[in-house]
């Protein structure tokens, strides 16, 4: 890794955005912007996860991201274990640190998991002997998902992110998406902004470095990028919106509200989308405004970045 990136990435885990140095960063998204090329993504080079499991374990539903590190995992040479909850002994009343000893037994040289519990992966990571990547812990971070954020932006804005404004819209409240890619975008220089009504901005807010609106004119008014985020309705208890009618009327984004931003802006969302409710499908589907199909290109990309630096980091200390 020293060699082919000028920089020694030692992270073990990955974990949260704040546990990563600027250094680091750069380190990921060059990786990711080395995997972004079909070439090397389709043949690359096997040897680098050879002989390695990889163990996804998902205690939530998923559809992109559990693929993405499958695919990452598979095309780098690594053994890929797909575990779901459904099937597991969890069902059965299995604890997490029960779960993490019977996985540690198996020797796993990478896990990557997704939990409803902020903290899960960070336990993990503490009982197991592998590297732990954390796929999204309850509404805490989602590192990899800000990662691949970067990268896309990075693919339409070129390597210098610094100075785009960047609304983040909606249910900033229960997102991980949100909390990683607030502290992302602020370490990549980026002016961010959310956007949401009080309800679904959480209290502590004013303190993530970021300004704050509670309607879509100002909030979008002069911004490069509007990332919409779904309404996370399964971590709701009760109603934090009238009527899902009601929200997109004033904060669903549709060519309309888009004209509130700059000329040209681009919009991203995580997905899974609720079209109709934060987003119309004449946005999320034009590719002239949409990096959404983009996003998921670059989710690959990164995770076969993130696999391969932090085995490198391994191999530098076994
Ligand atoms: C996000 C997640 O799981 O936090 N989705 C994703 O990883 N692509 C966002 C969401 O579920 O809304």
């Amino acid at each position: 890794m020293a060699s082919s990136y000028g920089y020694p990435f030692k992270q073990q885990h990955c974990l949260s955005i704040s546990q990563f140095s600027r250094p680091d960063i750069e380190t990921l998204l060059s990786l990711g912007e080395h995997y972004l090329d079909l070439d090397v993504q389709k043949s690359p080079d096997r040897t680098i996860l050879a002989g390695k499991t990889l163990v996804n374990l998902f205690f939530e539903n998923s559809t992109r991201t559990q693929k993405s590190f499958e695919i990452a995992g598979r095309r780098l040479g690594a053994d890929v274990i797909n575990m779901s909850v459904a099937g597991s002994s969890v069902k059965k009343g299995e604890t997490l640190l029960d779960t993490a000893a019977t996985l540690n037994a198996m020797n796993p040289d990478i896990l990557v998991v997704r939990h409803n519990a902020s903290g899960a992966p960070a336990l993990l990571a503490q009982k197991l002997s592998g590297s732990v990547v954390n796929a999204g812990d309850g509404m805490h971070e989602h590192p990899t998902q800000a990662l691949l954020d970067a990268l896309t932006l990075r693919r339409v804005f070129g390597e210098d992110l610094g100075g785009l404004r960047i609304a983040i819209c909606g249910d900033i409240t229960h997102s991980r998406v949100a909390r990683s890619n607030v502290q992302l975008l602020n370490m990549l220089g980026c002016e961010v902004r959310l956007v949401g009504p009080p309800t679904l901005i959480p209290s502590d807010a004013d303190r993530w470095g970021v300004d704050v609106f509670h309607d879509m004119e100002t909030g979008l008014e002069g911004c490069d990028v509007v990332m919409m985020l779904r309404l996370q309705l399964e971590r709701m208890s009760g109603a934090f919106v009238p009527s899902k009618r009601e929200y997109f009327h004033f904060y669903g984004l549709d060519r309309a509200k888009l004209t509130y931003a700059k000329d040209g802006a681009k919009v991203m969302h995580p997905g899974p989308m609720n079209r109709g409710v934060e987003i119309s499908s004449d946005v999320a589907d034009d590719p002239h405004l949409s990096l959404i199909t983009q996003q998921v290109e670059s989710g690959v990309a990164i995770r076969m970045g993130i696999l391969h630096a932090l085995s490198d980091a391994r191999d530098d200390i076994a």
